[in-house]
């Protein structure tokens, strides 16, 4: 009689939740390579990193998102009930935290001027896909204090110093939504040229038309496409109706063109939070269907949390999103400088404190932990892409000697333990020195 197999155990391993990422060790350098060039600029305008929660109060997200933003209407946030029975939701974007600091923390007192900036994740409950994730990370810059258009200038002009230093084409999409109160008039303006033609609308513009009449400008649909190119546009409204909010702009524009920054005039950008009023702007670039960031004006903002009133500024930029726009320009991560081979058991005991010792020069080293054979390790130092193997046998050990072998000539010498030190700390400074001109290490 056959034997009956066993059946399997089917265990099913466990998966990230869906639209998240790991960012393994092969990636993370790009990953560092965007964040330290971004800290460095920041810097370099005097803007402080500020690190706000990751989850906040949900009252927060509802009251600065908006009731006819994305967030709100089409249920993006992550919220929970915890063991204290408050409600927190994990932060979808940055500006309410960084704008709930700034009142907290009376960073109004310090100052006119508040220059912050933060790097983080956030987390929406979006439809998976291409650049669109339900954890996504974002840099951002928040200038809080001053209406004037130079510090539109200044926040546009960091960003554009950000994409220049990593090589990345990208143009501005600008426009102004007025303040709130011109923006009722204009919205009342478009209300009263779209409700007759209400029924040709796809259904998506339909509810948009309820909620919030400006968000059909961002409508996909042809057809919808076709019927808001004739609506009366918002940047003419303004011309007629806010000249103070058009001054503004134009001064803007009249900067932008001074910094050689390029953009493009878009009167149906309308951005999908509702906090913003006067300048909007999207960061394009031409590899990529979505923007690479956005941002804007929010004057209102703070005192609407119970702060002072306070202008505000500031943009939120994607780091996914560069990463697929700069494609393969981006670091690799750093070769290993040595592989420490060793032959016998005395060796594998010292195996410590001679890598230790190589370490304290700041040489990047590794050796096999699993005792395996000499070809064994001579393979995994070929497969780390080692420039050097160090191989130490007794014999070395006993007279403070290891062997230094070029993997990639194969030339092989014997040196004192100084001189192995002293030759690899000088590669290792030479290349940490190039790595960092090349804009690679901090
Ligand atoms: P936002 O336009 O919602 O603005 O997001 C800014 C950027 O974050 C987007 O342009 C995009 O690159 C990236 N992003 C947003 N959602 C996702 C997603 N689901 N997957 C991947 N990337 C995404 C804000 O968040 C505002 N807080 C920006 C701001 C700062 N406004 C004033 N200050």
């Amino acid at each position: 009689m056959a034997d009956t197999p066993t059946p399997k155990t089917i265990t099913k391993t466990i998966q990230s939740p869906r639209g998240t990422h790991d960012i393994l060790p092969e990636q993370t350098p790009a990953w560092r390579h965007v964040e330290n060039t971004f800290r460095e600029i920041c810097t370099r305008y005097n803007f402080g990193e500020i690190r706000t929660p990751a989850f906040e109060a949900t009252e927060l997200f509802a009251r600065t998102a908006g009731d006819s933003s994305d967030i709100v209407v089409t249920k993006q946030m992550y919220s929970f009930i915890a063991p204290d029975e408050q409600s927190y939701t994990l932060r979808p974007e940055g500006t309410a935290g960084t704008v709930r600091a700034f009142i907290q923390n009376h960073l109004n007192e310090r100052g006119p001027v508040s220059k912050l900036f933060y790097i983080g994740p956030n987390f929406r409950y979006e439809a998976p896909q291409a650049g669109r994730y339900r954890q996504h990370h974002q840099c951002g810059v928040e200038l809080l204090g001053p209406d004037a258009p130079e510090s539109d200038a200044e926040v546009l002009a960091l960003a554009f110093d950000l994409f220049r230093a990593l090589g990345l084409e990208a143009s501005v999409k600008l426009n102004s939504l007025g303040t709130p109160q011109s923006r009722l008039g204009y919205i009342d303006a478009l209300r009263a040229y779209l409700e007759p033609l209400r029924d040709s609308l796809s259904e998506d513009s339909r509810k948009r038309l309820q909620i919030n009449p400006l968000r059909v400008w961002d409508s996909k649909d042809a057809r919808d496409q076709e019927i808001v190119a004739g609506a009366p546009r918002l940047l003419d409204y303004l011309q007629q109706n806010d000249t103070d909010s058009m001054a503004h702009f134009d001064a803007l524009r009249g900067y932008l063109d001074d910094l050689h920054i390029p953009y493009e005039i878009d009167a149906a950008l309308v951005r999908g939070l509702d906090y913003y009023s006067r300048t909007a702007f999207e960061f394009v670039t031409p590899n990529l269907n979505s923007s690479i960031g956005g941002g804007g004006r929010y004057n209102g903002l703070v005192e609407e949390l119970g702060g002072p009133p306070t202008p505000a500024i500031g943009f939120g930029i994607g780091i996914e999103r560069v990463l697929l726009a700069l494609g393969e320009n981006v670091p690799s991560p750093p070769p290993l400088t040595a592989f420490l081979v060793m032959l016998g058991d005395t060796a594998r005991q010292s195996s410590p404190k001679i890598l230790s010792l190589f370490r304290r020069v700041g040489v990047h080293c590794d050796c096999d932990f699993v005792g395996r054979s000499l070809k064994a390790q001579m393979r995994e130092a070929n497969r780390q892409k080692a420039r050097f193997a160090l191989i130490l046998g007794d014999n070395e050990l006993a007279e403070n000697k290891i062997a230094v072998k070029n993997m990639e000539s194969g030339e092989q010498e014997l040196l004192h333990m100084d001189d192995a030190l002293i030759k690899l700390a000088a590669i290792n400074a030479d290349e940490t020195v190039a790595r960092y001109f090349a804009g690679e290490a901090h």
